[in-house]
């Protein structure tokens, strides 16, 4: 678990944007966070902490599940997989698709990079209604992987998005709610 400090000083840096990008919607703005480099070590160490000795590939969401996904791949020895939007990546790719509010959404990863068997940490900065995250667990899946972790800068609460996530059988770690 997360420091309280470390806590206290994210919940200090991330700004909260009332109505963004539609009226009703609060927006976290995570972009501070690089402005402190210090901070963002501490972020890397502590979401690398949680998943050391758990996980054997690091699969990141574009585009902001990439801004610590790669650093915790790096800390942790592990690869790093980039989940993309769809037709961002060079064929032969996997694809999977998912629902959005209005209509739907494909992503992909460049065939062959999860190989089978594999223990996989899923991570994404946000985990709000879980869409996004439960469609890249299926595709880790599809690969003959196992999704062994979720993590998360922010886990929202109230959007049920962790309840998507329960039939993986996968910890879900975050540090801020
Ligand atoms: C945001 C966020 C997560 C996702 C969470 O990404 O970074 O990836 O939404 O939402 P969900 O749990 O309801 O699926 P967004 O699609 O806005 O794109 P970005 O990361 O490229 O900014
Ligand atoms: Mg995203």
């Amino acid at each position: 678990m997360a420091s309280q400090e470390l806590i206290r000083k994210l919940e200090k840096t991330i700004e909260n944007i009332p109505d963004f990008p539609i009226p009703g919607i609060q927006f976290k703005d995570i972009s501070p966070i690089f402005l402190d480099s210090k901070l963002y070590e501490e972020v890397i160490a502590d979401l690398a902490a949680a998943s050391r000795g758990k996980v054997d590939a690091v699969c990141g969401i574009e585009s902001r599940g990439y801004l610590f996904g790669i650093a915790i791949a790096v800390a942790l020895e592990v690869p790093f997989i980039l989940i993309r939007k769809a037709g961002k990546l060079p064929p032969p790719v996997i694809s999977e698709k998912y629902d959005l509010e209005y209509g739907s959404a494909v992503i992909e990863t460049r065939e062959g990079q999860i190989k089978a068997g594999q223990k996989v940490l899923i991570h994404d900065d946000l985990l709000a209604t879980g869409g996004t995250t439960e469609a890249a667990a299926r595709l880790v899946e599809k690969q003959g992987a196992t999704v062994a972790q979720f993590s998360f800068l922010i886990a929202l609460t109230g959007l049920k998005g962790e309840e998507k996530l329960k039939k993986f059988n996968a910890e879900v770690y975050h540090i801020l709610e």
